[in-house]
């Protein structure tokens, strides 16, 4: 199966990022928003990266202009029509989702593949939306996506042998090291990350320590880059107390249940940094 050109749905935190490592790998690749607003941000946060790495010298000028030579964007589904594989990456709504896949079956070819970057949604459930649940898979990347090697390659109950091993060798194609996840919440990575940050909330609210206490005993004693509270201002409390519930819904074990104090903290609107203000202000 070859893949030459990569649609990428979405051009958020993630889809941005997954959009900028295929055209850094040398795929030709299309990156799509609803309004013309939100992709010239989307494409703004990519040329930043890259001017950052150059600035860094972890990025040459000419790598650069290479990957922004092979990166377009557009607001049609119809721009699409060339892709060889989809990767979705929009908001975490099955119904969001289920129509951009009736879009994108009206105008890509039938032998292409489709991909959600889905963190938490089943992907057997997915697949099942599109017309082509054989060539449906999870391609699951981790923020910030070009700096995080990790991404979890996920089959769904009908995605077919062909379909994995094209999507793994796809994964392997960015640089990533892929590993094969169940259909199952969490996948592998939030199965042990979510119930540890709820955790982390829990004793918190318990009166284990401070914030900063908290978080200096894992980036220290345990070397995480990141302690709790910053991971979770990182990945934003929205986002964790959306998988914690999909999590708890589908196993019903309290390891899964969102405390009290996140639940509050996002009705709050402290959703982390990207709202100015999550455990910790920014
Ligand atoms: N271009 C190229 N390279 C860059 C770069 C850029 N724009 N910006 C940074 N880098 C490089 C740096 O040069 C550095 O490289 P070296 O290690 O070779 O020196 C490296 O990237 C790290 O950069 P920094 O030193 O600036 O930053 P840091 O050391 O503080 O690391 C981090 C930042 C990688 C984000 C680190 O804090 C980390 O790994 N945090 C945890 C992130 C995490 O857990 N993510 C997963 C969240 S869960 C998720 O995403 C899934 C979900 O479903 C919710």
């Amino acid at each position: 199966m070859a893949i030459s050109t990569v649609g990428v749905l979405g051009c958020g935190l993630m889809g941005a990022g997954i959009a900028q490592v295929c055209a850094q790998a040398g795929y030709t690749t299309i990156v799509r928003e609803v309004e013309e607003p939100l992709l010239r941000k989307g494409l703004g946060r990519i040329e930043k990266f890259l001017a950052d790495g150059v600035t860094r010298g972890k990025v040459t000028p000419e790598a650069r202009d290479a990957t922004l030579g092979k990166l377009s964007g557009t607001t049609k589904f119809e721009d699409f029509a060339r892709c060889d594989l989809v990767i979705e990456a929009i908001i975490e709504n099955v119904d969001e989702k289920r129509r951009a896949y009736a879009a994108l079956d009206a105008v890509v070819g039938e032998a292409a593949i489709f991909c959600s970057n889905t963190s938490s949604l089943c992907i057997t459930e997915l697949a099942a939306a599109t017309r082509r649940p054989d060539r449906f898979g999870g391609l699951h990347f981790f923020n910030p996506v070009p700096l995080m090697k990790l991404v979890e390659v996920v089959r769904g109950l009908s995605t077919t042998d062909e379909t994995y091993r094209a999507v793994f060798a796809f994964a392997q194609s960015l640089g990533k090291e892929p590993i094969t996840a169940p259909d199952r919440p969490g996948f592998i990575v939030n199965r042990l990350l979510v119930p540890y940050l709820l955790d982390a909330v829990r004793a918190y609210e318990n009166g284990l320590g401070t914030l900063e206490d908290i978080d200096k005993g894992m980036t220290l004693g345990c070397g995480h880059p990141m302690g709790p509270f910053t991971l979770l201002d990182f990945v934003g409390l929205d986002t964790t107390y959306y998988i914690a519930n999909i999590m708890f819904e589908e196993f019903r074990e309290p390891q899964y249940a969102p405390p009290p104090l996140l639940k509050r903290m996002v009705l709050a609107g402290r959703l982390g940094r990207k709202s100015g203000q999550g455990f910790y202000k920014y």
